[in-house]
């Protein structure tokens, strides 16, 4: 039977495609080292899941949560978070809405706020999810690219006026994905400044916001900004803070207004987060300054194995300053498509071309520091030695 146009004019979700081919590989003897999927490889901390099992007995969490922005304990444990991490004041009852992970709340953003041909500014390169669902609603995505000259960070005078008045949404991710940039707050004011300016709601994906490796780069929540909430929503996920990407738990937190369009739109389609995961989530939160220096001093090991590895054949890079991936420029004379292949084919690394994260992500490939199988550092030199073996170098 034809599939809806809408459907046709979506791609298939990369990761599945790249999941396909090592899967290929696999089969034909070859395991790659695979700095691919950025899906954390440590197990959910014992504390969370010992909160799950406690909460999936007692028979009140079994039903639907009827409250649909989340239960009042974990909106409580968000807001008391918020205020604990960021220094900012979020009023559980109204300012909160759970989420089933962040990817399910940058969709509903979308579906609430975008009619067709509206204009979304959407980051180059970016997490496809974005761009993606602009086109399912018949939207109209205007990149922004992330140049290393402009840290990473889009220049907004570089957007024509006429796009600027025609944009209802701005996208924004900090810690960034794929490049592991961080923007500082004077940058988040200037965008806040800039939203009120054009009447548009940014939404700041903060994924990635504590996946950090040294306080002086510790990431800023936007609603750390005064006024903010009138013009931003923001996304965060416990999924890559706590090793918890399969359970589903994030929330979003931004003005009253914008969390009620969120929940309006989530709440024609799903019916909540299971509230045995609420809790566990609550207690994660709760953990938080326990358990996250732990997750963060084990990235950094393998962050600093990884790059000085690559500086010893040449490559000019430097360390990301957050999330767990390393962007990698690519050598002279390669795409970043041909290099990922020359990888894949004569080192057996699997990295993930910075194409398809966008046109500006040619010239890249991410390298992800989640590494699945045992002993990550030795992994990590492997890598490099097959790399220098396979004649790499910048
Ligand atoms: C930038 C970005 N935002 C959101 C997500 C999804 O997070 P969640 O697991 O909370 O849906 C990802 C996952 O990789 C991501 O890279």
């Amino acid at each position: 039977m034809e599939q809806a146009q809408r459907l046709q004019r979506i791609p298939p979700y990369p990761f599945r495609e790249i999941a396909a081919l090592k899967a290929k590989m696999i089969a034909e003897g070859k395991e790659p080292i695979d700095f691919g999927i950025g899906d954390p490889d440590m197990p959910t901390p014992e504390f969370v899941i010992d909160a799950l099992c406690e909460a999936a007995r007692d028979p009140e969490t079994h039903p639907y949560d009827e409250s649909g922005f989340g239960t009042p304990e974990y909106k409580q444990a968000v807001a008391d978070f918020g205020a604990r991490r960021y220094g900012i004041q979020v009023d559980p009852d109204g300012e909160i809405q759970s989420t089933i992970g962040a990817k399910e709340a940058l969709v509903h953003i979308i579906w609430a706020y975008i009619d067709p041909s509206d204009v979304v500014l959407v980051p180059d390169p970016a997490y496809s999810v974005y761009k993606v669902q602009t086109s399912w609603c018949g939207g109209a995505a205007y990149p922004m690219p992330l140049l290393a000259e402009n840290d990473f960070l889009p220049d907004l005078e570089a957007l024509p006026e006429a796009v600027r008045k025609q944009a209802k949404l701005l996208f924004l991710n900090y810690p960034n994905n794929p490049t592991g940039a961080v923007a500082p707050l004077e940058y988040l004011e200037e965008v806040v400044e800039f939203a009120r300016k054009y009447e548009l709601l940014i939404v700041q994906d903060a994924a990635y916001a504590e996946m950090y490796y040294d306080d002086a780069d510790k990431p800023h929540s936007i609603l750390e900004i005064e006024g903010a909430k009138d013009v931003a929503i923001e996304m965060h996920s416990l999924s890559k803070t706590f090793n918890m990407t399969g359970w589903r738990a994030a929330w979003s937190w931004g003005g009253a207004e914008h969390i009620e369009a969120l929940s309006r739109a989530k709440s024609n389609v799903d019916s909540g987060t299971f509230m045995g995961i609420q809790r566990a989530s609550s207690a994660a939160l709760a953990g938080y300054e326990e358990f996250v220096p732990q997750m963060q001093a084990e990235y950094r090991r393998r962050r600093d194995a990884l790059v000085a590895g690559l500086q010893s054949l040449g490559c000019p890079i430097e360390p990301p300053r957050a999330t767990f991936y390393v962007w990698v420029p690519v050598p002279d004379g390669f795409s970043s498509e041909s290099f990922a292949k020359k990888l894949l084919g004569d080192c057996q690394v699997l990295a993930i071309p910075g194409a398809v994260y966008g046109a500006c992500g040619e010239g890249f490939v991410r390298m992800s520091l989640t590494i699945k199988g045992k002993d990550k550092l030795a992994q990590i030199e492997q890598a490099i030695n097959n790399m220098r073996e396979g004649g790499v170098a910048w």
